[in-house]
Protein backbone atom coordinates (compact mmCIF):
# COMPACT_ATOMS: atom_id res chain seq x y z
CA UNK A 1 0.00 0.00 0.00
CA UNK A 2 1.31 3.31 -0.76
CA UNK A 3 0.30 6.37 1.98
CA UNK A 4 -0.05 9.38 0.34
CA UNK A 5 -0.05 12.92 2.63
CA UNK A 6 -1.34 16.09 1.40
CA UNK A 7 1.49 19.25 1.79
CA UNK A 8 0.03 21.88 3.38
CA UNK A 9 0.58 25.17 2.15
CA UNK A 10 3.02 27.53 4.30
CA UNK A 11 1.16 30.03 6.31
CA UNK A 12 1.42 33.53 5.02
CA UNK A 13 3.16 36.28 6.33
CA UNK A 14 -0.10 38.01 6.70
CA UNK A 15 -1.59 34.93 8.60
CA UNK A 16 1.44 34.31 10.70
CA UNK A 17 1.09 37.99 11.59
CA UNK A 18 -2.55 37.00 12.81
CA UNK A 19 -1.75 33.95 14.70
CA UNK A 20 1.25 36.07 16.47
CA UNK A 21 -0.93 38.93 17.63
CA UNK A 22 -3.56 36.33 18.75
CA UNK A 23 -1.24 34.79 20.62
CA UNK A 24 0.33 37.39 22.17
CA UNK A 25 -3.20 38.87 23.05
CA UNK A 26 -3.92 36.18 24.60
CA UNK A 27 -1.79 34.96 26.39
CA UNK A 28 1.33 37.25 26.29
CA UNK A 29 3.54 35.52 24.78
CA UNK A 30 6.10 37.19 22.08
CA UNK A 31 7.11 34.51 19.52
CA UNK A 32 10.62 34.11 18.06
CA UNK A 33 10.93 34.90 14.07
CA UNK A 34 12.52 31.09 14.41
CA UNK A 35 9.40 29.83 16.10
CA UNK A 36 7.05 30.68 13.10
CA UNK A 37 8.63 26.88 12.00
CA UNK A 38 6.85 25.43 15.34
CA UNK A 39 3.70 27.67 14.60
CA UNK A 40 3.19 26.61 11.15
CA UNK A 41 4.01 22.67 12.21
CA UNK A 42 1.32 22.68 15.30
CA UNK A 43 -1.22 24.88 13.86
CA UNK A 44 -1.68 21.95 10.29
CA UNK A 45 -1.07 19.05 12.49
CA UNK A 46 -4.11 20.42 14.16
CA UNK A 47 -5.99 21.00 11.63
CA UNK A 48 -5.52 17.49 10.16
CA UNK A 49 -6.23 16.26 12.99
CA UNK A 50 -9.90 18.59 12.67
CA UNK A 51 -9.87 17.38 8.57
CA UNK A 52 -9.26 21.07 8.33
CA UNK A 53 -7.61 22.46 4.98
CA UNK A 54 -8.58 26.40 5.44
CA UNK A 55 -5.85 27.98 7.59
CA UNK A 56 -8.03 31.20 7.54
CA UNK A 57 -11.18 29.18 8.58
CA UNK A 58 -9.32 27.61 11.21
CA UNK A 59 -8.10 30.80 12.35
CA UNK A 60 -11.89 32.84 12.20
CA UNK A 61 -12.95 29.70 14.31
CA UNK A 62 -10.30 30.11 16.95
CA UNK A 63 -10.61 33.73 16.92
CA UNK A 64 -13.94 33.25 17.95
CA UNK A 65 -14.24 33.54 21.54
CA UNK A 66 -17.98 32.05 21.57
CA UNK A 67 -17.66 29.44 20.03
CA UNK A 68 -13.34 28.52 19.72
CA UNK A 69 -12.97 28.64 22.96
CA UNK A 70 -12.64 25.17 23.61
CA UNK A 71 -10.42 24.62 20.60
CA UNK A 72 -8.08 27.59 21.49
CA UNK A 73 -7.77 25.56 25.02
CA UNK A 74 -6.38 22.81 23.06
CA UNK A 75 -4.14 24.79 20.52
CA UNK A 76 -2.37 27.05 23.71
CA UNK A 77 -1.40 23.69 25.00
CA UNK A 78 0.64 22.74 21.48
CA UNK A 79 2.17 26.52 21.44
CA UNK A 80 3.35 27.31 25.24
CA UNK A 81 6.95 25.90 26.02
CA UNK A 82 6.57 23.55 29.41
CA UNK A 83 9.68 22.11 29.54
CA UNK A 84 10.22 21.81 33.11
CA UNK A 85 11.83 19.21 36.03
CA UNK A 86 11.94 18.39 39.86
CA UNK A 87 14.23 21.09 41.26
CA UNK A 88 15.02 22.68 38.04
CA UNK A 89 17.11 25.76 39.67
CA UNK A 90 18.41 24.31 43.36
CA UNK A 91 19.54 27.51 43.90
CA UNK A 92 16.02 29.32 44.32
CA UNK A 93 14.80 26.40 46.52
CA UNK A 94 17.76 26.93 48.74
CA UNK A 95 16.46 30.40 49.08
CA UNK A 96 12.86 29.39 50.14
CA UNK A 97 14.66 26.82 52.60
CA UNK A 98 16.38 29.51 54.19
CA UNK A 99 13.83 31.81 54.54
CA UNK A 100 11.83 29.06 56.80
CA UNK A 101 14.91 28.54 58.61
CA UNK A 102 14.86 31.88 58.93
CA UNK A 103 11.11 32.14 60.19
CA UNK A 104 11.77 29.49 62.71
CA UNK A 105 14.28 30.69 64.40
CA UNK A 106 12.47 33.56 65.20
CA UNK A 107 10.09 31.40 66.33
CA UNK A 108 12.18 29.61 69.20
CA UNK A 109 12.80 32.87 70.28
CA UNK A 110 10.89 34.66 72.97
CA UNK A 111 9.85 37.83 70.90
CA UNK A 112 9.08 36.50 67.75
CA UNK A 113 5.54 35.32 66.20
CA UNK A 114 5.03 31.89 65.85
CA UNK A 115 4.50 30.57 61.90
CA UNK A 116 0.17 30.02 62.02
CA UNK A 117 0.79 29.20 57.98
CA UNK A 118 3.29 29.43 55.16
CA UNK A 119 1.30 30.33 51.53
CA UNK A 120 3.30 29.53 48.39
CA UNK A 121 2.98 30.68 44.72
CA UNK A 122 4.24 28.91 41.31
CA UNK A 123 2.55 31.01 38.74
CA UNK A 124 3.54 28.82 35.39
CA UNK A 125 3.67 25.82 36.90
CA UNK A 126 3.44 23.65 34.20
CA UNK A 127 3.16 19.91 34.64
CA UNK A 128 3.63 20.56 38.67
CA UNK A 129 7.38 19.70 39.05
CA UNK A 130 7.68 23.42 40.53
CA UNK A 131 4.96 23.75 43.09
CA UNK A 132 5.83 20.15 44.09
CA UNK A 133 9.53 20.82 45.08
CA UNK A 134 8.29 23.63 46.68
CA UNK A 135 5.94 22.15 48.90
CA UNK A 136 8.67 18.80 49.15
CA UNK A 137 11.45 21.60 50.88
CA UNK A 138 8.62 23.10 53.34
CA UNK A 139 7.78 19.86 54.54
CA UNK A 140 11.49 18.92 55.02
CA UNK A 141 11.77 21.96 57.08
CA UNK A 142 8.90 21.78 59.33
CA UNK A 143 9.28 18.31 60.07
CA UNK A 144 13.05 18.51 60.98
CA UNK A 145 12.03 21.55 63.69
CA UNK A 146 9.08 19.47 64.86
CA UNK A 147 6.76 21.91 64.04
CA UNK A 148 3.14 21.19 62.15
CA UNK A 149 1.75 24.26 60.54
CA UNK A 150 -0.14 24.65 57.84
CA UNK A 151 1.28 24.87 54.41
CA UNK A 152 0.65 24.95 50.95
CA UNK A 153 1.36 26.16 47.37
CA UNK A 154 -0.92 27.94 44.85
CA UNK A 155 0.03 26.17 41.26
CA UNK A 156 -1.40 28.01 38.46
CA UNK A 157 -0.91 27.43 34.72
CA UNK A 158 -3.01 28.62 31.22
CA UNK A 159 -2.67 25.06 30.00
CA UNK A 160 -5.39 22.79 30.68
CA UNK A 161 -3.19 19.39 29.65
CA UNK A 162 -0.31 20.65 31.89
CA UNK A 163 -2.78 21.21 35.27
CA UNK A 164 -3.96 17.41 34.33
CA UNK A 165 -0.66 16.14 34.33
CA UNK A 166 0.34 17.83 37.06
CA UNK A 167 -2.74 16.99 39.07
CA UNK A 168 -1.91 13.01 38.32
CA UNK A 169 1.73 13.48 39.94
CA UNK A 170 3.45 10.65 38.12
CA UNK A 171 6.52 11.24 36.35
CA UNK A 172 8.75 9.51 34.47
CA UNK A 173 12.56 9.18 35.61
CA UNK A 174 14.08 11.73 33.25
CA UNK A 175 12.17 14.35 34.56
CA UNK A 176 13.15 13.55 37.87
CA UNK A 177 17.01 13.48 36.76
CA UNK A 178 17.98 16.38 38.84
CA UNK A 179 17.07 14.76 42.17
CA UNK A 180 19.79 13.02 44.84
CA UNK A 181 18.50 9.31 45.18
CA UNK A 182 17.54 10.26 48.84
CA UNK A 183 15.42 13.01 47.53
CA UNK A 184 14.06 10.68 45.46
CA UNK A 185 12.68 8.12 47.57
CA UNK A 186 11.42 10.16 49.99
CA UNK A 187 9.24 12.05 47.91
CA UNK A 188 8.31 9.37 45.44
CA UNK A 189 7.19 5.92 45.35
CA UNK A 190 8.46 4.01 42.53
CA UNK A 191 5.65 2.41 40.17
CA UNK A 192 5.41 0.13 37.25
CA UNK A 193 7.87 0.43 34.46
CA UNK A 194 10.21 3.73 34.77
CA UNK A 195 7.05 5.86 36.80
CA UNK A 196 7.37 7.65 39.90
CA UNK A 197 4.27 9.01 41.99
CA UNK A 198 4.99 12.15 44.15
CA UNK A 199 3.69 10.88 47.91
CA UNK A 200 0.89 11.67 49.07
CA UNK A 201 2.05 14.29 51.89
CA UNK A 202 3.71 16.52 49.51
CA UNK A 203 0.68 15.81 46.76
CA UNK A 204 -1.74 17.22 49.10
CA UNK A 205 -0.20 20.55 49.86
CA UNK A 206 -0.29 21.75 46.30
CA UNK A 207 -3.47 22.76 44.77
CA UNK A 208 -4.00 23.53 40.92
CA UNK A 209 -5.99 25.86 39.12
CA UNK A 210 -6.29 27.09 35.69
CA UNK A 211 -4.74 31.00 35.89
CA UNK A 212 -4.03 33.27 32.92
CA UNK A 213 -0.84 35.60 33.99
CA UNK A 214 -2.20 38.25 31.91
CA UNK A 215 -5.42 38.26 34.36
CA UNK A 216 -4.02 38.48 37.56
CA UNK A 217 -5.48 41.10 38.84
CA UNK A 218 -9.46 39.37 38.79
CA UNK A 219 -8.35 36.99 41.21
CA UNK A 220 -8.67 36.42 44.39
CA UNK A 221 -4.99 35.03 45.94
CA UNK A 222 -4.94 34.93 49.60
CA UNK A 223 -1.26 37.10 50.88
CA UNK A 224 1.65 35.22 49.77
CA UNK A 225 5.08 34.19 51.78
CA UNK A 226 6.69 33.10 48.40
CA UNK A 227 5.91 33.83 45.03
CA UNK A 228 8.05 31.32 42.20
CA UNK A 229 7.54 32.57 38.56
CA UNK A 230 10.47 31.44 37.01
CA UNK A 231 10.82 30.82 32.82
CA UNK A 232 7.88 32.51 32.50
CA UNK A 233 8.48 36.06 32.33
CA UNK A 234 11.10 35.48 29.37
CA UNK A 235 8.49 34.41 26.60
CA UNK A 236 6.70 38.29 27.38
CA UNK A 237 7.51 42.04 25.88
CA UNK A 238 9.31 43.43 28.57
CA UNK A 239 6.82 46.51 29.60
CA UNK A 240 4.51 42.91 30.10
CA UNK A 241 6.70 41.49 32.56
CA UNK A 242 7.11 44.44 34.40
CA UNK A 243 3.17 44.69 34.66
CA UNK A 244 3.02 41.21 35.67
CA UNK A 245 5.36 41.60 38.38
CA UNK A 246 3.44 44.85 39.58
CA UNK A 247 0.75 42.03 40.30
CA UNK A 248 2.51 39.51 42.07
CA UNK A 249 4.07 42.21 44.46
CA UNK A 250 0.51 42.82 45.26
CA UNK A 251 -0.35 38.81 46.23
CA UNK A 252 2.94 39.06 49.00
CA UNK A 253 2.84 39.10 52.63
CA UNK A 254 5.38 41.69 54.09
CA UNK A 255 8.62 40.03 54.34
CA UNK A 256 7.35 37.87 51.63
CA UNK A 257 9.57 36.94 48.80
CA UNK A 258 9.43 36.78 45.09
CA UNK A 259 11.34 34.77 43.13
CA UNK A 260 11.99 35.31 38.98
CA UNK A 261 14.42 33.06 36.75
CA UNK A 262 18.06 34.91 37.02
CA UNK A 263 18.15 37.41 34.19
CA UNK A 264 14.41 37.30 33.25
CA UNK A 265 14.34 41.40 34.35
CA UNK A 266 17.21 43.38 34.51
CA UNK A 267 17.70 46.47 36.25
CA UNK A 268 13.78 46.32 38.11
CA UNK A 269 13.24 48.02 41.15
CA UNK A 270 9.69 48.37 43.11
CA UNK A 271 9.19 50.47 45.86
CA UNK A 272 8.06 47.71 48.20
CA UNK A 273 11.00 45.31 47.37
CA UNK A 274 14.10 44.70 48.20
CA UNK A 275 16.50 42.80 45.99
CA UNK A 276 17.93 39.59 47.95
CA UNK A 277 21.63 39.66 47.75
CA UNK A 278 23.18 37.07 45.73
CA UNK A 279 24.15 36.31 42.58
CA UNK A 280 22.78 33.00 42.33
CA UNK A 281 18.85 33.72 42.73
CA UNK A 282 16.89 36.82 41.35
CA UNK A 283 14.71 37.18 44.30
CA UNK A 284 13.02 40.59 46.10
CA UNK A 285 12.19 40.84 49.60
CA UNK A 286 8.89 42.82 50.49
CA UNK A 287 9.86 45.27 53.23
CA UNK A 288 6.50 47.09 53.84
C1 LIG B 1 8.83 26.90 30.61
S1 LIG B 1 7.43 26.59 31.61
C2 LIG B 1 8.09 27.00 33.20
C3 LIG B 1 7.74 25.97 34.25
C4 LIG B 1 8.33 26.20 35.63
N1 LIG B 1 7.96 27.48 36.15
C5 LIG B 1 9.83 26.08 35.56
O1 LIG B 1 10.55 27.07 35.71
O2 LIG B 1 10.31 24.96 35.39
C6 LIG B 1 6.40 28.01 31.25
C7 LIG B 1 4.95 27.80 31.66
O3 LIG B 1 4.28 29.07 31.62
C8 LIG B 1 2.96 28.85 31.21
N2 LIG B 1 2.37 30.08 30.67
C9 LIG B 1 2.66 30.72 29.52
N3 LIG B 1 1.87 31.79 29.35
C10 LIG B 1 1.06 31.83 30.43
C11 LIG B 1 0.03 32.71 30.83
N4 LIG B 1 -0.36 33.76 30.08
N5 LIG B 1 -0.60 32.47 32.00
C12 LIG B 1 -0.24 31.41 32.77
N6 LIG B 1 0.72 30.54 32.44
C13 LIG B 1 1.37 30.75 31.28
C14 LIG B 1 3.09 27.75 30.15
O4 LIG B 1 1.87 27.07 29.93
C15 LIG B 1 4.20 26.89 30.73
O5 LIG B 1 3.66 25.80 31.44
Amino acid sequence: MVWSFKKSDALSEQQFFLWESLLEKRTGIQLARTQHVLLQAQISIRMRELGLEDYQQYFDFVDNEAIGIAEWQVLVDRLVVKETSFFRHRPSLSLVEELLQERLSQQSSTLAQKIDSFEMWSVGCSTGEEPYALAAIANDCFEAAGVAPYFGVTAADISMPALSIARQGIYSRRSLNLLENNELSRYFTRQEKDKYKIADKIKKRVCFSQINILHLQHKPVQPMDVIFCQNVLIYFRRWRRREILKQLVKHLKPGGVLVIGLGELTEWRHDELKRIDSSEVQAYKKII
